[in-house]
């Protein structure tokens, strides 16, 4: 791992202040100051300190938020919006969301400072199955029911094809549930758009077998070893389902 970023995931700075710790010297490895930003270490072997104090690993942290709509899925905006960040009074250390959700979708959004968890979790070939709650435009057709579990052709190109439920076929809109494998940028609303039924507003109710349980919206807690674990493996084991 680089130096820089085992700084950043220690929660010393971020990682370009990091580099600059490291060209001002401040930072030694098994002893040794060093001043190469892009020097490689073995977080389990080498000794780390800063100003002479030995960096301890960071404990891993796992969240699972309730993302109320309005909160980006960032860790800052440039513009000054809120982002989920705000939510986490009384975390230590540097967390970063799991994948995203658009800013008006609501619902389960994991959080972690485990980088490698967090490639396992979003690598297009180990995705889990993701379950949301969409209220869409209009009386959802056979049609289009029928489309979207044989996927949808998309400007990205073709989707995987999505199992759908209807839960409420209203006068004017549809409220459904729809559980797709991969994660693309804003998939749930573009397939739905494709078929001609747009989405008024959407929420994710489960992540493999993770669901939000009775947290509130803008409430998070942390994920249980095993239930790392089990994302872990079912990401690995390359099934996506629960
Ligand atoms: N699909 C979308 O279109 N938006 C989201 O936020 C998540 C999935």
């Amino acid at each position: 791992m680089r130096l820089a970023k085992y700084l950043a995931d220690a929660g010393v700075a971020s990682r370009r202040k990091a580099e600059k710790l490291i060209v001002d010297g401040r930072i030694s490895i098994n002893g040794a100051l060093v001043s190469e930003p892009g020097r490689v270490i073995d977080p389990d072997l080498d000794i780390i300190e800063f100003d002479g104090q030995m960096l301890k690993p960071q404990n891993k942290i796992y969240l699972i938020l309730n993302k109320p709509a309005g909160y980006l899925s960032s860790t800052y905006d440039p513009q000054g919006r809120p982002t989920v960040m705000d939510l986490l009074k009384g975390i230590q250390g540097r967390l970063y969301p799991v994948g995203r959700l658009d800013l008006d979708t609501r619902g389960l959004l994991l959080l972690s400072n485990d980088g490698e968890f967090t490639n396992k979790m979003i690598h297009p070939r180990y995705q889990v199955d993701k379950k949301y709650q969409a209220l869409v435009k209009g009386r959802l057709s056979q049609k289009a029911l029928r489309q979207l579990s044989r996927g949808v052709e998309l400007e990205d190109g073709l989707t995987s094809g999505a199992s759908v439920k209807v839960l409420e076929l209203n006068l004017q809109s549809t409220l459904i549930e729809m559980v797709i494998h991969e994660g693309r940028k804003r998939q749930v609303k573009r397939m739905l758009a494709h078929v001609g039924f747009p989405v008024i507003s959407l929420k994710r109710t489960a992540l493999a077998f993770l669901v939000l349980g009775n947290l509130k919206e803008g409430e998070y807690r942390h994920l249980h070893p095993g239930e790392v674990k089990g994302l872990l493996d079912l990401a690995q084991s390359g099934v996506t389902g629960k």
